[in-house]
């Protein structure tokens, strides 16, 4: 999106500058809209979380993630977080639950980018930073899927900033 403005604005000069400049300032309000958004959201009782859903910004609810993706994050699991995390994702000692109650807890609300921040810079906690993009996107994947959130056509991003509008959310 950047490097595509750059060359827009190098190839048609200052008119494609200040579209540039023009898109930028309504990919701003569009950024405000959003938090405020998420702010009258989370004022909102559970009970309405199908009026939430249905307000146009997306949720872990839109079938965000494929069947292959979490299948290869299922593989990356196994071999590189059960041994703290467990093989049922109960958690084993400090490495927390991934799954049932104290998951939706902790995530609930959040936008899907803090889960994909949380495991790209954390974990594995004995090796962070270690995984790849795409890794991370798959074993988010293979966290939604686990969790019983619907897979659909379209692959998870494999970028934090892709996962900002997409949020966890009670079953609509
Ligand atoms: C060496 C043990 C260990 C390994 C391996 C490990 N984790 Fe963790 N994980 C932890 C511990 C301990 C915590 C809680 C403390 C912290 O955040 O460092 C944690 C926290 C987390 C959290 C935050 C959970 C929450 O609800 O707050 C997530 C998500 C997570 N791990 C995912 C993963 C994934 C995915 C992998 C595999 C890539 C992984 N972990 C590998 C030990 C581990």
């Amino acid at each position: 999106m950047i490097e595509e403005s750059g060359r827009q604005s190098r190839r048609y000069g200052a008119a494609a500058r200040s579209a540039t400049c023009r898109r930028s300032v309504i990919g701003i309000s569009g950024a405000l809209t959003a938090v405020l958004t998420a702010m009258q959201l989370a004022a909102m009782p559970v009970g309405t979380a199908l009026a939430r859903h249905s307000l146009g910004s997306g949720s872990v609810w839109d079938s965000v993630f494929t069947l292959a993706q979490a299948g290869r994050g299922e593989v990356t699991y196994s071999a590189t977080c059960a041994s703290c995390h467990g093989d049922s994702l109960a958690g084993i000692n400090d490495a927390p639950a991934l799954t049932g109650p104290d998951f939706h807890k902790t995530w609930d609300g959040n936008a899907l980018s803090s889960l994909f921040n949380r495991i790209s810079n954390d974990m594995p906690s004995d090796n962070p930073g270690s995984l790849a993009g795409p890794q991370v996107a798959e074993l988010v994947a293979f966290l939604l899927r686990y969790n019983g959130y619907p897979a659909g056509k379209v692959e998870l991003a494999a970028a934090a900033e892709s996962l900002s509008m997409i949020r966890f959310l009670p079953k609509p």
